[in-house]
């Protein structure tokens, strides 16, 4: 297995695996129409925007075929929270891959850049509904915002964890 950072000719994959992940993690909690209608072509323009915002990180892990089985994207904090500098945006993995230590490599990447970054403190956001919030529960995160979003139509709560030293995190990866 192999994490690098992610190129332009990785939009593919990425899309690919962004999509694969939201329908297993999603399912029963997201209505399935919109699931079953996610697009691969908008995902890769989305994936070719993102990769050109010059402040964002986006990893790729891939396994040995080459192929892309899981990414991970972080940053500045996106709401602009005068208190909190650093933010993993998103950390998806194939079904096949979860569970197997990989979560834990790339989230390592994300962070070493978001240090390098000069970010201090940190934030994950996750539906609450989701249980893979036993993986940032798992890396020491602390619940320290909580909301209600709307999203493709459901009324769902978003969860905030939280690492007030972003070097904290460290200790469980
Ligand atoms: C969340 C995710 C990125 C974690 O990566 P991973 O490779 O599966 O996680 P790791 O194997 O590195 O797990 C590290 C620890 O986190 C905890 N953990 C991970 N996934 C968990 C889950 N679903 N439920 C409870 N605890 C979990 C465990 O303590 C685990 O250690 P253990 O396996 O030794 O018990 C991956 O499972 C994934 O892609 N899930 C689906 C997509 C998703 O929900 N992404 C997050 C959106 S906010």
């Amino acid at each position: 297995m192999k994490i690098r950072k992610a190129l332009e000719k990785d939009v593919t994959g990425i899309a690919h695996v962004h999509i694969n992940s939201w329908q297993s993690t999603y399912a029963g909690i997201l209505p399935h129409h919109y699931l079953a209608s996610l697009n691969i072509e908008n995902r890769k323009k989305n994936w070719q925007r993102n990769l050109n915002m010059l402040h964002n990180s986006t990893f790729v892990a891939e396994n040995s075929h080459g192929e892309i089985i899981g990414f991970a994207s972080g940053g500045p904090e996106q709401t602009k929270d005068p208190h909190i500098q650093g933010e993993v945006y998103a950390i998806y993995f194939l079904k096949a891959y979860q569970r197997q230590g990989l979560g834990r490599q790339m989230i390592k990447a994300v962070i070493d850049e978001l240090m390098k970054m000069g970010h201090k403190n940190l934030i994950i956001r996750a539906l609450k509904d989701n249980p893979s919030c036993g993986f940032y529960e798992a890396l020491g995160g602390q619940v320290v915002a909580e909301k209600s979003v709307k999203m493709a139509g459901s009324e769902l709560i978003e969860v905030g964890y939280g690492w007030n030293d972003i070097k904290d995190i460290l200790i469980h990866l």
